[in-house]
């Protein structure tokens, strides 16, 4: 499987605090059968200089991961990108593609949790996609107006990721089904921020997508990702 949005670099964000923490949230993942893990840190970017500052701190917990990885055999291989909060026209930045995930043209981002999409939102996509970046929607299954946005980004190039905790629970699998009858390129990954109350979930979300949807489970959890991440490169 491939994790496309976590967050186990440490002392960046809400996810690990420290490398001890990474290492065990990398290692779980691994156990579970992760074999390519991106980090992909909580970005609000505001101004040009907050993608700077963003990006070096993001390199100094990547410094800091390593210095403290002595053995890589149990861990999934690593990759790094960012979360970008959608709150502001992220296209008027014009070094916005160095969040994208590494090597790649895909760029993660995240909504404000409100009642309806930005009236900009096809507009910016619109742009990023003229840029030749690909949005990745962090967590289509989190917002309530996540059928407009479905809908709206019909013809734009988007893909859709999606938690993998929503396959294990009723009300989660319900969902599931309300956005799966679209047919868009679906992305499952755990956004795991810790090793107990979001921790990685890939194992059993994909145990039960073999069993719910067993002709898309490969696709959801590994082929769809694959062909996002063409050319990705590695820390
Ligand atoms: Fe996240």
């Amino acid at each position: 499987m491939i994790d496309l949005h976590s967050h186990f670099l440490p002392d960046i964000d809400d996810g690990a605090k420290n490398a001890v923490q990474s290492i065990a949230m990398l290692k779980e993942s691994f156990s579970q059968g992760v074999r390519l893990c991106i980090a992909t840190p909580h970005a609000t970017i505001h101004c040009n200089n907050d993608i700077e500052e963003f990006l070096l701190a993001r390199k100094r917990a990547i410094e800091l991961l390593k210095s403290n990885l002595t053995n890589r055999n149990d861990i999934p291989k690593l990759s790094v990108g960012a979360e970008v909060y959608w709150d502001n026209n992220i296209n008027q930045y014009e070094n916005i593609e160095r969040l994208c995930i590494y090597g790649t043209n895909a760029l993660l981002v995240e909504f404000p949790l409100s009642r309806h999409i930005s009236k900009y939102a096809e507009e910016w996509f619109y742009e990023l996609n003229r840029k030749g970046i690909i949005p990745v929607i962090a967590h289509i299954d989190r917002y309530v107006f996540l059928e407009e946005i479905l809908e709206k980004l019909e013809g734009l190039k988007v893909n859709y990721q999606i938690n993998a905790s929503k396959f294990l629970s009723i009300s989660g699998r319900i969902l599931l089904r309300k956005i799966l009858k679209y047919d868009k390129n679906y992305i499952i990954s755990s956004d795991m921020h810790n090793t107990s109350t979001r921790a990685c979930n890939m194992a059993a979300a994909y145990k039960k997508a073999k069993s719910k949807y067993p002709h898309i489970a490969e696709d959801l959890f590994l082929n769809n990702a694959k062909n996002i991440l063409r050319g990705v490169n590695l820390f």
